[in-house]
């Protein structure tokens, strides 16, 4: 009997790229959420995500950085552990972190690898069109799948600009052909963020593989979103293309207040959390 069974039988497999592609075709919309930690991942999958997605943006909301330029993949790596360790099905995806992919082909390997093997992740994404390709060809052909991430990519904040809108005028142009390239060196998947709903329906129309969007409007083949602005965990008002299902600061505040406050006064802990 194979090692990778489950109780019921059942081979226990993670849900692939392939997978997610067929479900495109199929006309399938799929989600993938971010994920950093044990508990959230488990969360996520009993909510039924296809995709976990340990993304840079941990530098922001994990870590605390004011960019995700500074986070590394000795920071990243415990996290996809984690995240593979509280999730069985969906896939996990491991966010390549800036500096640690765009030297050279090696390095994207290294980095690829380890995230792979340390880690566990089943997947990497990276940020970039025409410059990374060699870097996506090789991922590819070595048997990695790279999911690309084009339009608002914030490892380049810095050469954009800020954090603004992408691919308008020429500019979309552009993008349809770094994402035709990205496909074409093999890419499994790429994620659109906030361009025009245009561009990303001719973008998904286009490609054969599937597009995730965010801030991308509704025709992509999937949706990406991070998972403390879509549960309103965040101090500060949220970008414009995120719907918060839930706002769990106020919540959370008031019942560690409570809790503050019953621990000042002696009320906690009650008898009924005491061992005699
Ligand atoms: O790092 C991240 O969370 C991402 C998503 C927003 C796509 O790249």
């Amino acid at each position: 009997m194979s090692t990778h069974s489950t109780v019921a039988g059942q081979p226990a497999r993670r849900i692939t790229l392939n997978d997610l592609a067929a479900m495109s075709i199929r006309g399938e919309r799929w989600s993938m959420i971010t994920a950093y930690d044990f508990m959230s991942a488990g969360i996520f999958e009993e909510a039924g995500a296809h995709s976990l997605l340990v993304g840079d943006s941990a530098a922001m909301v994990v870590y605390g950085y004011d960019s995700t330029i500074p986070v590394t993949v000795d920071e990243l790596i415990p996290l996809v552990r984690a995240v593979v360790r509280g999730s069985q099905k969906p896939l996990v995806i491991a966010d390549l972190p800036f500096g640690s992919y765009q030297a050279s082909i090696s390095q994207a390997m290294e980095t690829s690898v380890a995230f792979m093997k340390d880690g566990g992740a089943q997947a990497v994404k990276l940020e970039g069109g025409a410059p990374i390709l060699p870097q996506v060809e090789a991922l590819s052909s070595a048997g990695i799948p790279v999911i690309g991430h084009l339009g608002l990519t914030p490892q380049s904040v810095h050469s954009l600009g800020g954090y603004r809108v992408q691919g308008r005028g020429e500019a979309g142009e552009i993008l349809i052909r770094d994402a035709k390239a990205l496909a074409s060196a093999g890419a499994k998947a790429i994620v659109l963020e906030a361009i025009p709903a245009d561009l990303a329906a001719r973008v998904t129309d286009m490609l054969d593989i599937p597009t995730i969007g965010i801030g991308a409007g509704n025709t992509t083949n999937a949706q990406v979103i991070v998972w403390q602005d879509l549960l309103g965990l965040g101090a500060n008002q949220p970008p414009k293309f995120v719907r918060q299902y839930a706002q769990l600061r106020a919540p959370i505040k008031s019942a560690v207040e409570n809790w503050i406050s019953d621990v000042a006064s002696g009320v906690f802990p009650g008898p009924e959390n005491t061992y005699q």
